[in-house]
């Protein structure tokens, strides 16, 4: 059964998936004409038109960091926006995108306090431009073992917390996605879930450089669906603990309950870092299944960043 390539309804065969260098040269010819961060696009009727005006003017991808750049294939952009885990809108992957439609995520203010010095109230202009913004390629490994690699724009997270000067009480951060029912079908669907959705990290997890506030993806803002405005990234911890439309982190002495920790613990644990060893009570985590092409790979542990992050975790042999 581990070779049986499964195909999802929307499966492209891989001659209709943009090669990574066409997809670059496409990019490069956006920008030097400047649909992509650029002043020029202020200008152009067509995008004066758009609803979006701020945000594609403020939005800059931000160059890519060849740190970031795993030599695998990025996963097609169609498949990465269209099949969507976002509870608040449906649990239903291929629907989330045409129910998020009305969501509005301008304006947004997240707010940074708990433990710290100097607490925060950052608009999106501030979160677009007040940090120096750069792409990353990164693995991403769901709990229910589809995967996908997709270039994500932001900052690491350690950015933004230092400017908030957390105490040294602050063991913890907690994250908190906006709560809006009259506007997200799923919450009022799903009247017993501890909403708002919630997740945390431990201090040192939130400052390790690979940890990343994203609020860009294939090079332009973040699809409602994805999580736009802004959201966690967190690739070597299994997807859900990468918490969309986030309007509040928070510094604690404790560490934070989580949505998915207060459903069930035991399959969703707090720390949830990728580990093929470490089968979920339901199903095996051994291998993946590329959401576009729906190859079947094996999936390494902590997502295959255990040489920046094992270190984390000095209690698991690897
Ligand atoms: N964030 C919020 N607010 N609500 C959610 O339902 N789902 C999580 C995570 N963040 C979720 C969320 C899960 S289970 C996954 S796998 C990823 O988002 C999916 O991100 P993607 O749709 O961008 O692939």
């Amino acid at each position: 059964m581990a070779n049986v390539i499964v195909r999802p309804p929307w499966h492209l065969p891989d001659s209709a998936v943009t090669p990574e260098s066409v997809y670059h040269r496409r990019r490069d010819f956006l920008r030097a004409m400047g649909f992509i961060g650029g002043g020029l696009a202020v200008g152009l009727p067509a995008l004066a038109q758009s609803t979006n005006l701020a945000k594609a003017t403020a939005f800059s991808a931000g160059k890519r960091n060849p740190d970031f750049n795993p030599t695998v294939r990025l996963s097609d952009e169609e498949a990465a926006t269209h099949y969507n885990n976002f509870y608040e809108f449906s649990t239903t992957k291929t629907r989330v995108r045409d129910l998020a439609s009305r969501f509005r995520t301008d304006p947004w203010t997240l707010e940074v306090n708990g433990l710290c010095e100097n607490p925060l109230k950052l608009g999106l202009n501030d979160l677009l431009q007040g940090f120096p913004h750069e792409e990353r390629v990164y693995r991403f490994r769901c709990v229910v073992a589809w995967s996908m690699v997709v270039p994500w724009s932001g900052f690491p997270l350690a950015q933004l917390i230092a400017k908030a000067k957390p105490k040294a009480e602050a063991k913890f951060v907690a994250f908190t996605a906006v709560l809006r029912p009259e506007e997200m079908p799923g919450v009022v669907r799903l009247p017993d879930y501890p909403w708002p959705y919630t997740e945390g990290l431990r201090m040192d997890e939130a400052l390790h450089p690979l940890t990343m506030v994203a609020t860009g993806l294939y090079g332009k803002p973040l699809p409602k669906q994805n999580g736009a405005p802004v959201r966690l990234v967190v690739p070597w911890k299994y997807g859900y603990k990468s918490i969309k439309s986030i309007v509040r982190i928070e510094f604690t002495a404790k560490q934070p309950s989580t949505l998915w920790e207060t459903l069930n613990a035991q399959e969703y644990p707090f720390e949830s870092n990728v580990d093929p060893q470490v089968p979920h009570p339901r199903w095996s985590q051994a291998s993946e299944r590329v959401v576009d092409t729906g190859e079947r790979i094996p999936t390494q542990y902590l997502n295959g960043y255990a040489d920046l992050v094992a270190k984390l975790y000095p209690k698991r042999k690897v």
